[in-house]
């Protein structure tokens, strides 16, 4: 048994990262059974469940989306914020209900929410059906935590800074669009949040085999790859090499993949050369998510942004300036602790400047073992919720302008599948990430192709084919 350490969590060496190969056990002894995989949290997460189903089919199992057919259940699961955890202890009833009719089930939790130690000492004590709790640092263990399970309760959690896997299998979501890690964990331990314990330390996949992925995923016929990290823009400042994400930014480009994008970027480690490089390769998508988390400097003080207001603006200032038809969006989080109205209204000022086009809008929730936790709060709930209201309403207002200007303009949009609205019509992203439900064939799915915007809503556009 190996329990989730918080002290060893904030841990950060000097230690280079230890680079090792990841094997998969393949045995098929389940064969003619199903697995159920239910994930939550971030876009790292839904990556890592394509990991997860990769090992889970190298045992034979086969995925179901009823739960009630599976003979294994996994669990992927985020610790962003509360309603992230009381979403999973929500289903946890479920499964436990169903535990006790088949007790054969084997029901595996990992994700950011194995690495907290209040979650595992509440497993230990109140959830003995659980059969296993795996880390995000040894995703690649779980092959073999199934097979020598025997129901019984293995807890194998490692707080450690982290290595770096190679040689991953991923049994990837989508043929059209890819994701691909080029560093995991995160050095910036902003005082409210809880990824850097969940993550472990900032560490670079080397550029080489970033290159042999994407060049691969291009031959296989992917139109476009996602690179994803914390904080993709503090690439290989870890590894020594000489290069950072410019460089690779530019290598990926010259790879002649269609489109390219990539999140998240930290204002702090966005340079002058990163915006030359977006705007001078025409498959880098002119779509970047900057999280501004506060507009005031007085929180962004508190929490440990690095940025200041004026500083945020300039930035995007030069991104507008510099990158043709950018489309920006960002993260905000409302009810900081003690933040007061006039800190509020520094954020909606620096949204009224930047108009974004989309956000994701949270209110601040404390997390264990982080610096903010242990702050006094003198605002209530009902005002945060006042607050996150107030911001939304701007929000969606910018993003409908943002929307009705494309309105008549012919767009270039990838198209990945049948539209959810409509049966009849396909849908697709942008170059500026922004989604259309077209009218157009189904044999245009896995294209680029032109399309009319003839109408725009609050977060989406209707179109034809041109
Ligand atoms: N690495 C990215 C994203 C991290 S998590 C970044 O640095 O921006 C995604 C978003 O969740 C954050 O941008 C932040 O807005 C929000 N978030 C993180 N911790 C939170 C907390 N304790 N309460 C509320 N929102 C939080
Ligand atoms: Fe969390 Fe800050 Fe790291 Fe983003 S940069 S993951 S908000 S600590
Ligand atoms: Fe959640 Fe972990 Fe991602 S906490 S947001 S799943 S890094």
């Amino acid at each position: 048994m190996n329990l989730p350490d918080l002290k060893k969590a904030k841990i950060r060496s000097d230690k280079p990262s230890v680079y090792k190969i990841a094997n998969d056990v393949k045995d098929n002894c389940f064969k003619g059974q199903k697995f159920y995989l239910k994930t939550y949290g971030c876009q790292m997460n839904v990556h890592d469940s394509e990991q997860i189903k990769a090992i889970l089919e190298n045992l034979g199992l086969e995925e179901t989306e009823v739960m009630e057919e599976a003979l294994v259940i996994v669990l992927n699961t985020c610790a962003i914020r509360e309603n992230a955890h009381d979403k999973v202890f929500g289903y946890l009833g479920r499964i436990k209900h169903l535990k006790k009719e088949h007790p054969e089930i084997i029901v595996a939790l990992g994700g950011c929410m194995s690495q907290e130690e209040s979650v595992v000492e509440e497993i230990l004590k109140r959830h003995p059906y659980i059969n296993i709790v795996f880390g995000t640092h040894n995703i690649h263990e779980l092959g073999n935590l199934i097979l020598n399970n025997h129901n019984k309760q293995d807890i194998e959690v490692y707080s450690e800074e982290g290595c770096v896997y190679e040689g991953v299998n991923y049994h990837r979501d989508s043929k059209i669009t890819a994701w691909v890690n080029i560093m995991y964990g995160c050095d910036k331990f902003c005082t409210y949040c809880i990824v850097p314990y969940t993550r472990g330390k900032e560490r670079s996949r080397k550029m080489e085999e970033i290159i042999k992925e994407v060049t691969l995923l291009k031959e296989e016929g992917y139109q476009e790859v996602t690179l994803l990290g914390q904080n993709v823009n503090a690439y290989g400042n870890d590894l020594n090499l000489g290069y950072s994400f410019v460089t690779l930014l530019e290598e990926v480009a010259k790879t002649g993949i269609h489109r390219i994008r990539f999140v998240t970027s930290h204002p702090w480690n966005f340079t002058p050369e990163m915006i030359d490089i977006i705007s001078k390769y025409d498959n880098i998508m002119p779509y970047i998510h900057l999280p501004l988390q506060s507009g005031s400097d007085r929180i962004l003080k508190l929490m440990g942004r690095r940025y200041t207001k004026d500083e945020y603006l300039d930035l995007i200032n030069k991104l507008k300036n510099k990158i043709k038809d950018v489309t920006i969006t960002t993260d905000i989080i409302v009810g900081f602790p003690n933040e007061s109205e006039q800190d509020f209204l520094d954020t909606l000022d620096v949204v009224n400047k930047v108009k974004y086009d989309g956000a994701y809008t949270f209110i601040y929730s404390p997390r264990e073992g982080t610096p903010a936790s242990k702050m006094k709060d003198n605002v209530t709930l009902e005002e945060k919720e006042k607050r996150l209201q107030r911001l939304n309403e701007k929000i969606n207002q910018y993003s409908k302008e943002s929307n009705e200007k494309l309105v008549g303009k012919v767009e270039e949009v990838l198209i990945l599948g049948i539209s959810e609205k409509d049966c009849n019509k396909v849908y697709g992203y942008t170059r500026g990430m922004k989604l259309v439900n077209v009218l157009a064939p189904k044999d245009v799915i896995g294209k680029i192709i032109n399309v009319l915007i003839t109408d725009a809503k609050s977060f989406s556009l209707d179109g034809i084919q041109k």
